[in-house]
Parts: structure tokens; C-alpha cells; sequence
């Protein structure tokens, strides 16, 4: 496994690869959610390339930027046995110069939902992710359904850039337990880890209603709210299309359950794919 550091080094091994190229974005403290993108991207093409960066630029003034969980030598061991050909994990200077040019998160779709409550954080997601995408000219790349306004803004860009990049949505893993593996997970203790547990669950009856015929999103939400008593500040439960459009009746095949909320200071997400 090669690791490079700046953007020049990737773009010129990048000319020298022949043949099919995944891509796996990351911000490190690698778990298994990660490892399951890597592997499908192992899987799937003939070279690998997967990048480590926290991105300062999606973090808002006051969030976990100087506290998010850093473990470059675990990361870079899980890359090396999970066959990664190319790990890139460049410094801050080597992304960034001063006054960029910027591209925004849609007026709307980008400022629903986590856009809301992370005012700015879509358009340094979407700055990055577009850099990362260009360097690495890759066929495929690939992002998790955990993060599932991300994923819809970045299929988006690429759609409207005429990126020639294929997005390529990825499960959500769990632990056994249910909660939807997150680098943030480590923030939180036995307790909380156990009254997190409400949000899956939450998700879980929706399904069971929607199982035995239930459309109204109201009477969705509602018992959604029942189930999540045990979180500390519930901050969305919503329903939308695959283009995040909000619903207002279930439609199967073409919704997404999402809900977001604190434990303990712990801010998380989960949603399901209806
Ligand atoms: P990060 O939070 O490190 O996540 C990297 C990728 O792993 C994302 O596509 C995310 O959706 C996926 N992922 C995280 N937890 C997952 C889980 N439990 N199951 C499946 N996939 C999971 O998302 C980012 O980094 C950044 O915003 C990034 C795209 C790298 C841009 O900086």
C-alpha cells in the first residue's frame, strides 16, 4: 500500500493507473461501516484508492473539529489488510489555498434536516468531496446510506457537473445491538449507548406500521415520538423521497424514515430505506 500526502504525488500516480478505480472517502477512526465500503470497493474494481481527511470546512464554528477522534496508525493498519492500493491522507495546506472558489449545497434540499441544523456544513461537505472526486479520477465511489442528505447532495453534483464519477450507495451497518456504527459512538457511555438505542428502534416500528399498511406520515411520526422518550433533545423525524422531497404518505421503494437527536452532548443520525 502507498500512502501519499499531497495532492501532486496522487494525480501523477494516477495517470500511471490502467483500469478500474474505487474510491472510498473517509474522515479515519475507521470502523466497520467504513470497512464495508472498502470492501465492496476492493470487490468492484480493479485498484483502490481510499482517503483519510477531516475536512475543516464542514465542521461549524463550536462542533468536535479539535476533538474529532484521530487514529492514523489503527487506520492506516486496517487499510493495509483490507488490500487498499492507494491510502491518501493529505495535510490541510494541500487541499486548501486562501479565497477559493466554493460551491454551495442546493437552496433548498442542502438546507432541510441536518442542512438546517448544520447551517454551511453541505457546502464545505460538497467543496471537499469534489476535490477528492477530481483528484482521484475514480469509476466509482463509493459513500454510506448513514449519511443519506450526503449521499443525495453528492449524486447531485455529479449530476449537475457532469461528473463522470458513479455514486455508489452503501448498507448501513450496525452494531448487534442495532445502533448505526459512527466514529461519534466512542463519545458515548453505557448508559447513553443504551438510550441511543431508541433511535433504531424508532425506526424499526415505522417499519412494522408501514409493514401492515400504514401511509400517513403523521401517524408515523407520532409513534416514532413515543419510542424515542429516551432521547435528550429529538431535533428531526421526517420522511422523504430519495431526492429529499418531503412526504407526506409513504411511498415504498422511494422513501427515507430519518432521525436525528442528542444523547448525553452526543449529537446522531439514522435513518432506514423504505
Ligand atoms: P465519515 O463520517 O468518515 O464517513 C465516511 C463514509 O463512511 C461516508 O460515506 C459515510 O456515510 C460512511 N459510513 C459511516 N458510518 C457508516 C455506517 N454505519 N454504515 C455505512 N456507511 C457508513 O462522511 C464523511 O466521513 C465525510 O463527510 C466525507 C464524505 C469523507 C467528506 O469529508
Amino acid at each position: 500500500m502507498k500512502i501519499i500526502t499531497t495532492t501532486e504525488e496522487l494525480q501523477k500516480l494516477r495517470k500511471e493507473i490502467d483500469g478500474s478505480v474505487g474510491f472510498v472517502p473517509t474522515m479515519g477512526a475507521l470502523h466497520n461501516g467504513h470497512l464495508s465500503l472498502i470492501r465492496q470497493a476492493r470487490d468492484e474494481n480493479e485498484h483502490l484508492i481510499v482517503s483519510i481527511f477531516v475536512n475543516p470546512t464542514q465542521f461549524l464554528e463550536g462542533e468536535d473539529l479539535d476533538a474529532y477522534p484521530r487514529k492514523e496508525e489503527a487506520d492506516i493498519r486496517i487499510c493495509e489488510l483490507a488490500k487498499v492500493d492507494i491510502l491518501f491522507m493529505p495535510s490541510i495546506s494541500s487541499m486548501y489555498e486562501k479565497d477559493e472558489l466554493c460551491i454551495g449545497a442546493p437552496a433548498i434540499r442542502g438546507y432541510i434536516l441536518e442542512g438546517q441544523k448544520r447551517a454551511g456544513h453541505f457546502d464545505g461537505m460538497l467543496q471537499i468531496v469534489m476535490k477528492l472526486l477530481n483528484i482521484s479520477s475514480a469509476t466509482r465511489a463509493y459513500f454510506g446510506k448513514k449519511d443519506a442528505q450526503q449521499l443525495s447532495l453528492i449524486s447531485q453534483m455529479v449530476k449537475n457537473y457532469f461528473m463522470s464519477v458513479s455514486i455508489v450507495p452503501c448498507e448501513i451497518i450496525r452494531d448487534e445491538s442495532g445502533l448505526a456504527l459512527s466514529s461519534r459512538n466512542i463519545y458515548l457511555n453505557s448508559d447513553e449507548k443504551g438510550r441511543a438505542l431508541s433511535l433504531s428502534r424508532s425506526l424499526k416500528e415505522a417499519t412494522k406500521m408501514i409493514m401492515s399498511g400504514e401511509k400517513s406520515v403523521v401517524n408515523i411520526k407520532e409513534n416514532m415520538h413515543f419510542h424515542l422518550k429516551d432521547i435528550d433533545s429529538v431535533e428531526y423525524v421526517c420522511i422523504v423521497d430519495r431526492e429529499f422531497n418531503i412526504r407526506d404518505e409513504i411511498e415504498i421503494g422511494d422513501s427515507i424514515i430519518l432521525v436525528a437527536g442528542k444523547v448525553g452532548g452526543v449529537r446522531l443520525i439514522d435513518n432506514i430505506w423504505i
